[in-house]
């Protein structure tokens, strides 16, 4: 295994507060890890300075064995692009840009916007027909499925996502763990701030936060990622590009399951 994501005595200050207090933490290539811990604990401090959009105020972050912690706020923005997915609880779609408008928009500041790469990343959350849809045509667990497209869209390492399931009812919670679990099994790293116990409870590691400071960093003894995930029936990373195979949208899978099962007996 190697090391993708290192903090090393990481403080980050506002005035009188320590919103992170001297930590330390090592996350492995393809580790599922949940960052837990009461409101105001720190973890969206964290999260942000994983994810490249704050520095610390002390210590080193390591990405890939470099230190970023004292580059610029523009090369912080390049690193991002080229290797972290961010997925947030307020989901952050352009307003006035279609769906696949938004997803564009990410390989717009990664590289070159292909409108067909874009629409088969929507294709592989299930969103294929909604393309065309503006955010607020779409169903909150719909806005957050185009999130993660976008957030795949360039293929980043690394999957951060804040409270995204925050937003969401337990069906559409359901959808998004099932995107993660099949991430996962693909070999990303996802690193995931919840409130939820029952989204952490999905993770292999969970790390707590109090008070700025990690307090317990274990193994999830319920962590099993064998059984059924319904995103098999996709590929969300577009890694089995087998001509003789017919991309599954998560939708079809919905609607199809009962009659596959009627059609067997
Ligand atoms: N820009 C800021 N200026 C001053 N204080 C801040 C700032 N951002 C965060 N804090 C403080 O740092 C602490 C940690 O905040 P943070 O947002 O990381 O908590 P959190 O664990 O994500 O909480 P929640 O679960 O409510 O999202 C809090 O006390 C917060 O008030
Ligand atoms: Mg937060």
């Amino acid at each position: 295994m190697s090391t993708v994501l290192e903090l090393k005595n990481i403080s980050k200050i506002y005035d009188d507060i320590k919103a992170l207090d001297d930590v330390n933490l090592k996350i492995e290539k393809g580790e599922w890890v949940a960052i837990m811990g009461p409101s105001g604990s720190g973890k969206s401090t964290m999260m942000n300075i994983i994810g490249c959009l704050d520095k610390p105020s002390i210590g080193e972050v390591l990405l890939d064995g470099n230190d970023i912690s004292k580059e610029s706020s523009t090369s912080l923005t390049q690193i991002r692009r080229e290797k972290i997915g961010l997925i947030f609880q307020q989901f952050h779609l352009v307003n006035y840009l279609n769906a696949v408008e938004n997803v564009m928009l990410a390989q717009y500041y990664h590289s070159m916007p292909d409108q067909k790469e874009a629409q088969a990343a929507l294709e592989r959350v299930g969103l294929g027909a909604r393309s065309k849809h503006l955010p607020s045509q779409l169903s909150g667990g719909e806005q957050q499925r185009v999130c993660i497209a976008r957030a795949l869209i360039n293929s980043p390492e690394i999957i951060l996502a804040d409270e995204p399931t925050g937003n969401l009812d337990e069906a559409n919670e359901k959808l998004v763990i099932d995107i993660f679990r099949q991430l996962h099994k693909e070999g990303k790293t996802l690193i995931v701030v919840t409130h939820a116990p029952e989204v952490g409870d999905y993770a292999q590691r969970i790390v707590k936060l109090e008070h700025g400071k990690i307090v317990s960093d274990n193994i999830n003894p319920k962590f099993n990622n064998d059984e059924n995930i319904k995103g098999d029936k996709y590929d969300l990373l577009g890694l089995n590009k087998d001509e003789d195979k017919e991309e599954v949208p998560l939708e079809k899978v919905e609607n199809n399951e009962s009659k596959e099962e009627k059609e067997e007996e």
